[in-house]
């Protein structure tokens, strides 16, 4: 703090009107009693909104001031829970009766966490909404990027201890575990132009403002937009080893082309296929890279049947995984877009449709920016009838024009501890300011009794909440700052400790 402190124009002024009055000793003493908790609080290291405002001598706290109250609270039935509410004075603790959410409609306008790795978000918020979301009737689509079941095994812990899920389903497409694993064919799935469009977004890259190779990479789309209609019109099932052979093998390769003359895939390609070998052999590498990637047994394994088509996913789950480990890196980025590139482009024709709500939880959300148009994401799926739930580390995984758009299209912000700098400031930087108050000096305050005690306040412009504040919730190891219009215009201190777990 510290910075622009200013007199206010209230009755507590270090006006001569106000000083005059003070000299009634009644009033006085008030004053020093207020004067003394506001004392306190201080050095108690926090102030919280029920704390009258600190004196001028008081340094090294922390003031949570600006937090929501109970009164301030628009406290609603809910669907998705948000922790405990911790109330800001005395010990700081939540009660086991205050547990707040936010309603189906709040959710319908998306929901960010923030963070960093191990913070217990997996335990704290996304196994808990996924079995909200399940028991609310919900389609779930959730990425573990762990794998080992812990997203699953996260859900089915909290419901051990809740209500079970009434006959819920459960799917998964998991190439690290193709035995338990749907079998989807996504090339056969692929039933449209949109679909192919999504799909060589996800495998080739999204196209990008100011990129230098940006004609190499229009050219690597179109020729992956090619191979996949190609492939499509073909007749045949085929997994990326396949489709991999078949380029390999140019006379095959050209002769397929050719049984399709005239064809949009067949113009596609025209300046791919019909080269001379060596030609043909050293272009054909842009493409079999993005193939590369997804060549490997389990994924193959997991598409070798057309046993899943997405069309039909809403018919049965309660919950989806796509399992897709992050330490396989480029792979796992390849098969969480994929997946959820085929998922979107059909959720985004649902437009205004009654259909079955959809929950989409995405952790580690910018991993995918470059490959899932997150920003389309973001403002289209709510009128398709899909909530986001967006996981993230530090709001620099992207970029800033990006990162405007696919965040200020949430309406609930969760700050868990050990953020960084940036994120913090974020999140500080969208509660605004607020006015505080402290006392102005009183020279031979708590010395000098009778004499000539002095008290007034002062006023500055400070943050709701600042950044050493929102670095560490001060309720234990799952505290929690909430952002969510609906509940309050104001933070909320929450405590996202589970009591099955401690
Ligand atoms: N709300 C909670 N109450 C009690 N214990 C918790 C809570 N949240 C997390 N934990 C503990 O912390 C451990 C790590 O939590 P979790 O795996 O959910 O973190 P994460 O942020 O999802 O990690 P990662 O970034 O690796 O995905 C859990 O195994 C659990 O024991
Ligand atoms: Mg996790």
């Amino acid at each position: 703090m510290g910075m622009g402190w200013k007199l206010t124009k209230g009755v507590f002024t270090a006006s001569h009107a106000t000083s005059k009055a003070l000299n009634n000793s009644m009033q006085q003493g008030m004053v020093r009693r207020q004067a003394n908790r506001g004392w306190r609080a201080a050095a108690s290291g926090l102030i919280g909104p029920f704390d009258p405002p600190p004196p001028p001598q008081a340094q090294g706290y922390l003031d949570y001031g600006g937090l929501a109250t109970y009164n301030d609270l628009n406290t609603e039935d809910w669907s998705f829970p948000l922790g405990r509410y911790v109330e800001p004075r005395k010990r700081w603790e939540a009660k086991e009766r205050d547990q707040l959410g936010i309603s189906e409609s709040v959710a319908n306008k998306h929901t960010v966490v923030y963070a960093p790795t191990q913070a217990g978000k997996t335990t704290s918020v996304i196994a808990p909404w996924i079995y909200y979301g399940m028991r609310a009737g919900y389609l779930v689509i959730a990425l573990d990027l762990k794998g080992n079941n812990d997203l699953r095994d996260k859900v089915e812990q909290y419901a051990t201890s809740h209500e079970p899920l009434p006959g819920a389903g459960f799917g998964s497409f998991d190439y690290t575990n193709p035995s338990e694993s749907v079998s989807w064919n996504w090339i056969a799935d692929l039933k449209d132009e949109s679909s192919i469009e999504a799909a060589v977004e996800a495998l080739v890259g999204r196209e990008r403002d100011n990129d230098p190779n940006q004609a190499f990479h229009l050219r690597d789309m179109r020729w992956m937009q090619g191979l996949l209609e190609l492939l499509g019109g073909s007749g045949t099932t085929w997994t990326v080893r396949m489709v991999l052979e078949l380029l390999e093998d140019h006379p095959r390769f050209q002769h397929l082309v050719t049984r399709q003359k005239g064809s949009r895939a067949a113009t596609r390609l025209a300046d791919l296929a019909f080269v001379p070998s060596d030609e043909y052999y050293t272009k054909i590498q842009f493409l079999t890279t993005y193939l590369e990637v997804l060549n490997i047994d389990g994924f193959v394994a997991t598409t070798r049947r057309a046993e899943l088509s997405l069309d039909d996913l809403a018919d049965d789950p309660g919950l989806f995984v796509v399992t897709a480990p992050i330490g396989d890196g480029r792979l796992s980025e390849a098969v969480s877009s994929l997946f959820l590139g085929q998922f979107l482009q059909r959720q985004y024709k649902k437009f205004n449709r009654d259909d079955r709500p959809v929950l989409l939880v995405l952790d580690e959300a910018p991993r995918l920016k470059d490959r899932i148009d997150l920003k389309k994401l973001m403002s289209v799926s709510a009128s398709s009838g899909m909530s986001v739930l967006l996981a993230m580390q530090e709001v620099t995984d992207f970029e800033e024009k990006e990162r405007d758009v696919i965040l200020s299209n949430c309406g609930t912000h969760i700050l868990m501890p050990g953020g960084g700098q940036k994120t913090t400031e974020y999140f500080g930087g969208r509660l605004g300011t607020r006015i505080a108050t402290r006392q102005t000096h009183t020279s031979g305050f708590g010395h000098h009794q009778g004499s000539n005690f002095q008290a007034g306040l002062q006023t500055a412009d400070v943050p709701v909440l600042g950044r050493a504040e929102l670095a560490s919730p001060p309720c234990g190891p799952y505290g929690a700052f909430v952002q969510s219009y609906s509940l309050s215009r104001k933070p909320i201190l929450v405590d996202l400790a589970r009591d099955d777990l401690t």
